[in-house]
């Protein structure tokens, strides 16, 4: 019998992972804004605080998803540095969800193998969900499964900044020479240090904005917008996105011929010039 899962069946949801895996790459990391929990609310004229309850559904189908099609990393924009000026009844209450939903979701989530990493300025967090949270992360640190990283009082400036101050602090101790400095060394000092950078961004609610998030490590990110509302956003929604993405030609600067290895045709240099110049 089948069980519904969403509006698919499970027999359905399997052959739509399936045929995901067999179609293209499963992106290795993905990096979602989630967006658009107050317009959901609004629309139906609720609480703001209910729009983003409805979002923590959406976060644990999402999670649950991406172990099944087999993504790596999973890198959730819940809260950023600029949040903090928001209405003080919504953080409060923000914060609350937050921990409870850690309180409630551990151990769901290290039965799924999941491990739970965060990165931000944790210390800003009130001390109980920074409990809650160095407790999920303590107990999964086993986990071989999918590594969720939840951006908490995250933001990339704030990031970039800290690299920065890390850097300048190796150098002013002589550990690092400023010639030293490349893009390695500057991946090796942010809070990403070690996951390999988002291969696809999803940003809900039809907003086209970066938002202060993984400011260096989208530099070459997929980026699909969605127009659903990230209450609404669920695993038919990432798996449209996900087909998406495997459409896309990644070409990180070079050109299509050089990525299908086909050696450049002889004055293929010479024509592209005289293409680009429009000679
Ligand atoms: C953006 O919607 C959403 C947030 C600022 C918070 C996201 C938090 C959650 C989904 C809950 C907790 C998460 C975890 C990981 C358990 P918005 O309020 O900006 O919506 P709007 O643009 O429609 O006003």
């Amino acid at each position: 019998m089948n069980t519904r899962c969403g509006t698919h069946t499970r027999d359905e949801d399997t052959r739509t992972q399936n045929r995901l895996k067999e179609t293209g790459n499963i992106p290795v990391h993905i990096a979602i804004i989630m967006d658009g929990n107050g317009r959901w609310a609004k629309q139906r004229g609720l609480p703001r605080i209910a729009g983003h309850k409805e979002g923590v559904e959406s976060v644990r189908d999402i999670v649950e998803t991406c172990g099944q099609v087999g993504v790596q990393y999973l890198t959730l924009y819940a809260f950023s540095t600029e949040n903090w000026k928001r209405p003080k009844e919504e953080v409060s209450m923000l914060m609350r969800l937050l921990m409870r939903a850690l309180r409630d979701e551990t151990d769901k989530l290290h039965q799924k193998n999941v491990r739970v990493h965060a990165i931000g300025n944790i210390q800003e967090l009130p001390q109980k969900v920074q409990d809650e949270l160095l407790d999920a992360i303590e107990r999964t640190k086993e986990n071989t499964g999918l590594k969720l990283y939840l951006a908490l009082s995250y933001s990339g400036r704030w990031d970039l900044t800290n690299a920065i101050k890390k850097i300048a602090f190796e150098i002013d101790s002589g550990k690092i020479n400023p010639e030293q400095i490349n893009d390695q060394i500057i991946s090796q000092h942010l809070s990403t240090q070690g996951v390999p950078d988002p291969d696809l961004l999803i940003r809900t609610s039809g907003e086209l904005r970066i938002s202060n998030f993984l400011l260096w490590q989208l530099a070459y990110s997929e980026i699909y917008i969605s127009d659903v509302l990230w209450p609404n956003f669920r695993r038919n929604e990432l798996y449209e996105a996900i087909d998406d993405f495997q459409k896309r030609e990644r070409r990180f600067g070079m050109v299509s011929e050089q990525l299908t290895k086909k050696k450049p045709q002889a004055g293929y240099a010479k024509r592209l010039i005289k293409h680009v110049s429009g000679l």
